[in-house]
């Protein structure tokens, strides 16, 4: 946008973005966290905020934060009492277009609209983007916004690989990250009086209730853990299959195992979403298969029986089979009820919008350990996400984008002090 050309549509920003990422092989888009698509992404971030007279900087840990600062002495980037909004630029491996990019479109489409309306407060106001929220390609989901907060250590987000066996330090530094200086910024974080995140919403809530926006209530607990299991590498024809000890067969116990520990629970989720086989040849019996779990429930006790039960399960199976099997939790998240004064103000400024949780995680859940947060969704026609299907109607996305303006303008006019 510029004063002369008027707030910019949310759809157009995106517009601008649709063919960066996109997955030729897999279908949708994928942006993972410093690799060229998503830099491309956070090149177009800083632009977009230097046409509106930002004050840009990367944080620490990656995030980029675009600042339009407060009328107070010294109220500049980073300066206190500072309400932000944002969400992150990746992606899940074939995603859809809004996850994540839709919050940020919408807080710069947010940004023009405060100007149009001339909002100038004491207040300074951000506009971030966080990197690896979908820990798509180290692992970790809302890696960025862990460091920030202090929810992992450093040296264990150093050490964290990708697919390809780079650790996170290598690549984080081959994008000009100084990874000695990772971790925890509570001074950052002191300054923030509120954090709204926008998001596409990932279910069919609002399409059931025939409404554009909701305000997000809580996040389900959710988190990831490793299957690793061992057995012999072999040949496909030459290994009668009373000898073989085959990881895979286990692989697969352990994919029905999930299904089944969770449907015994209302709420619970499990779900393997990624089998890797070493070598994996069609022509090979694999000598260790990594799988990946996905288990969700509001309750952290029903969580970790879910994952006992599997774990009980992926034992039997592999002494069975003359497999070895170990797991390993990668991240965790209790479930996170967003700052009820925070969502309370929201409610006043969005009386109809109604209010929803989420099976999602954001890192709006992350930083609700440390500062106050709230999120909006804005409506998904087809209900679908992390899927190349997953959508939002241009005007949904601008209605998004006015309730989030509506919603900063009234947090950026409380006076300083009141958080
Ligand atoms: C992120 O979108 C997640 O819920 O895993
Ligand atoms: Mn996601
Ligand atoms: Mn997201």
């Amino acid at each position: 946008m510029s004063a002369a050309s008027g707030p910019a549509s949310v759809a157009g920003l995106l517009g601008e973005i649709a063919d960066v990422g996109r997955d030729a092989t897999r279908g949708g888009w994928s942006r993972f966290v410093y690799a060229d698509a998503e830099l491309t992404l956070r090149e177009w971030f800083v632009e977009q905020a230097q046409r509106r007279s930002l004050e840009v900087e990367t944080d620490r840990n990656g995030a980029i934060w675009a600042w339009r600062p407060g009328t107070g002495p010294g109220g500049g980037a980073g300066s206190p009492h500072a309400i932000v909004t944002g969400s992150h630029l990746d992606s899940v491996p074939g995603g859809g277009a809004f996850d994540g990019p839709l919050g940020v479109a919408s807080a710069l489409a947010a940004v023009d609209l405060l100007d149009a309306r001339g909002v100038r407060t004491e207040r300074p106001l951000a506009v971030v983007a966080f990197p690896e929220e979908e820990g798509a390609r180290f692992g970790v989901a809302c890696l960025g916004s862990r460091l920030l907060a202090g929810a992992i250590d450093p040296d264990r987000a150093r050490g964290l690989r990708d697919a390809d066996g780079r650790t996170f330090a290598e690549v984080a530094a081959g994008a000009g990250l100084d990874v000695d200086r990772i971790g925890p910024d509570p001074a950052r974080l002191a300054g923030i009086d509120a954090f709204v995140e926008l998001h596409v919403e990932q279910g069919r809530g609002l399409v059931d209730l025939g409404q554009p926006v909701a305000i997000g209530s809580s996040i389900l607990g959710h988190g990831r853990w490793r299957f690793s299991v061992t057995g012999e590498g072999n040949h496909a024809g030459t290994t009668r299959m009373p000898d073989r000890r085959d990881p895979m067969v286990v692989a697969a116990g352990i994919v029905l195992a999930a299904r089944d520990a969770a449907v015994a629970h209302a709420e619970a989720r499990a779900t393997v979403g990624r089998v890797v086989p070493v070598p994996g040849g069609t022509n090979v019996i694999a000598s260790r298969v990594d799988l990946w779990l996905d288990a969700r429930h509001p309750d952290d006790a029903v969580t970790a029986a879910v994952v006992a039960e599997i774990e009980r399960q992926a034992s039997r199976l592999a002494e069975a089979q003359g497999c070895a099997v170990t797991l390993t939790e990668e991240s965790y998240g209790g479930t996170v009820s967003f700052d009820a004064d925070l969502s309370g103000r929201l409610a006043q400024v969005l009386p109809e919008a109604p209010v929803l949780d989420t099976g999602a995680g954001h890192d709006a859940g992350v930083l609700a350990a440390a500062i106050p947060t709230a999120m909006l969704f804005t409506r998904n026609p087809t209900g679908v996400s992390h899927s190349p299907e997953e959508a939002c109607e241009d005007g949904d996305a601008e209605a998004g984008a006015a309730a989030l303006a509506d919603v900063l303008e009234r947090l950026l006019r409380e006076p300083v002090g009141v958080s």
